[in-house]
């Protein structure tokens, strides 16, 4: 993390940077410039311009001005802040929106930028400074020959405010440690299949992990994931040469307060297998191991962050190939937990997997038991693509959603319909893996929740949407892989804290 982060006076002619980046509001007689620490004639003087200017303040809408003699910025840029009425959560969601749009769009032209936003409290220079933290993101990919595209990050973020450095000194290392992680699962996201995979993934978490002197990794082979009785990650990796691993990577602080466990999706490759899924919509399904990429990003974010909350996270990792070793539909398998199911689906194995990875979580007893999974088409449909389907104990629910909010990300809770129970029951098995033709990600919920040890609070976060973003980047949401989740996680863990 060689990205600085840090708070500077209202003095904007002791300011050093290539940009200054002003808020422009939309109010009921048009756009105006954010209140700011700039002096009366400058705001004056841009006010003049923003109608020719075309400033209107909506999101995402961010304009480059020459810099002005009263600040040492080289460049002046005017960014949308929405509404002039938004307060509270709004605002602050406001407040990181436009900042990760403004970083996003400065990459590559800028070293050192600055916000001034007229900010007043802790809480919204950590929402300005996580969303900087997020738009400034470089996939720098696999490129061979046009590597000249790639761009530089920003490396000094500044926050303009009278607030100094000490008082928001843990918001902004909590802004960075949570905007890098999420950073660092968007990365892993984008890894193409044929890099990520499960052993090089396990191998990835076991190397990051090397540098926490609490944070233990232990990883099942497939040999041992066989011998264990864990017939879903085994029977869903089964059919690719590319052998399935469950990663247990956990987190131990001194004196824990809880222990919260994790468990993440982690298909690093879904086809459907062979259950085919049609072309068009393979594409993006190297994105079925985000939920993975963030509880792995999650665990190390507590350990950076010193949650005084143990964490333990559990990375189902598998590739889903079609084939002669593949499960095929009407196979039956038999859980970590004893359950046997009929496989109707070989597509619907994100729900296989998981049920070994939380039926294990439920061995340990932990104090709550989260999953993080791209499960269903169902919960795309059903929310779109920025909002995450949520299942599970409402306590928990509650605790998610607020955790969410607090991140810029957001949860809507669905039921887990009882008489839904009925459609997953199966004439040979326990338990079949698809059920009702309508409400696919409840039917998936309702699965999971079989795998969870009684007693155990539990909920389910379906990200199939907001994980990949396939359409323009927005905000501080990058094209691909969006790390969704990550901070929701670290938020959620540390709620146990306290
Ligand atoms: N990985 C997919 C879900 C998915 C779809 C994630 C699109 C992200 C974008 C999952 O494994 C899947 O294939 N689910 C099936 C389940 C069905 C066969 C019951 C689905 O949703 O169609
Ligand atoms: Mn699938
Ligand atoms: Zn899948």
């Amino acid at each position: 993390m060689s990205l600085s982060l840090s708070i500077h006076s209202t003095d904007l002619e002791a300011l050093e940077a290539d940009v200054l980046v002003l808020g422009v509001l939309k109010g009921s007689d048009g756009a105006y410039l954010a209140p700011s620490s700039l002096s009366e004639d400058s705001v004056e003087g841009i006010n003049e311009l923003l109608e020719a200017l075309g400033a209107s303040g909506a999101p995402d809408q961010l304009l480059r001005l020459p810099g002005l003699e009263d600040t040492g910025a080289g460049i002046v840029a005017l960014a949308g802040l929405g509404s002039d009425t938004a307060e509270g959560q709004e605002r602050l969601d406001a407040l990181r929106y436009a900042a990760g749009s403004a970083a996003r769009q400065l990459v590559g032209s800028a070293e050192e930028i600055a916000f001034d936003f007229g900010v007043s409290s802790v809480e919204e220079i950590e929402a300005i400074a996580h969303g900087a933290v997020l738009g400034n993101f470089v996939e720098e990919g696999l490129r061979g020959k046009t590597q000249d595209s790639i761009k530089e990050e920003i490396d000094s973020i500044l926050i303009v405010s009278s607030i100094d450095q000490e008082e928001a000194e843990e918001a902004l290392v909590h802004a960075l440690v949570l905007g890098e992680t999420a950073k660092d699962a968007r990365r892993l996201v984008n890894l193409p299949p044929s890099h990520l995979y499960p052993e090089t993934f396990a191998e990835f978490a076991a190397e990051v992990a090397e540098d926490y002197a609490n944070i233990e990794i232990e990883l099942f082979h497939h040999d041992r994931l066989a011998e264990e009785g864990f017939g879903g990650i085994s029977g869903v990796g089964q059919g690719s040469p590319r052998k399935p691993v469950l990663a247990v990577v956990k987190y131990t602080p001194e004196n824990p307060k809880a222990h919260v466990a994790l468990v993440g999706k982690g298909i690093t490759f879904d086809t459907g297998g062979n259950s085919l899924k049609p072309a068009a919509s393979m594409m993006t399904m190297k994105c079925d191991m985000a939920g993975a990429a963030s509880v792995l990003n999650a665990v190390l974010a507590s350990a950076e962050l010193d949650v005084p909350v143990a964490v333990t996270g559990y990375l189902c990792l598998a590739e889903n190939m079609p084939g002669g070793h593949a499960l095929r539909p009407e196979d039956i398998i038999t859980m970590r937990d004893g359950r046997t199911v009929e496989v109707l689906n070989t597509d619907a194995e994100g729900r296989l997997v998981m049920a070994d990875g939380i039926a294990l979580a439920s061995e340990s007893n932990p104090d709550v038991i989260l999953d993080i999974a791209t499960l269903t088409g169902a919960a795309m449909a059903a929310l779109g693509l920025r909002t995450a389907a949520l299942l599970g104990d409402e306590e928990i629910r509650d605790r998610v959603i607020a955790a969410g909010a607090a991140a810029g990300e957001a949860y809507w809770p669905m039921p887990l319909e009882s008489y839904l129970r009925k459609s997953l029951e199966s004439p040979v098995a326990d338990i079949k893996n698809i059920g009702s033709r309508y409400g696919g990600a409840l039917t998936a919920g309702l699965f999971l929740k079989e795998f969870v040890g009684e007693g155990i609070p539990w909920a389910h976060l379906d990200i199939a949407g907001p994980a990949f973003n396939e359409e323009a980047p927005y905000g501080f949401t990058p094209k691909e892989g969006t790390g969704f989740g990550t901070a929701t996680l670290v938020n959620f863990i540390q709620s146990y804290a306290k």
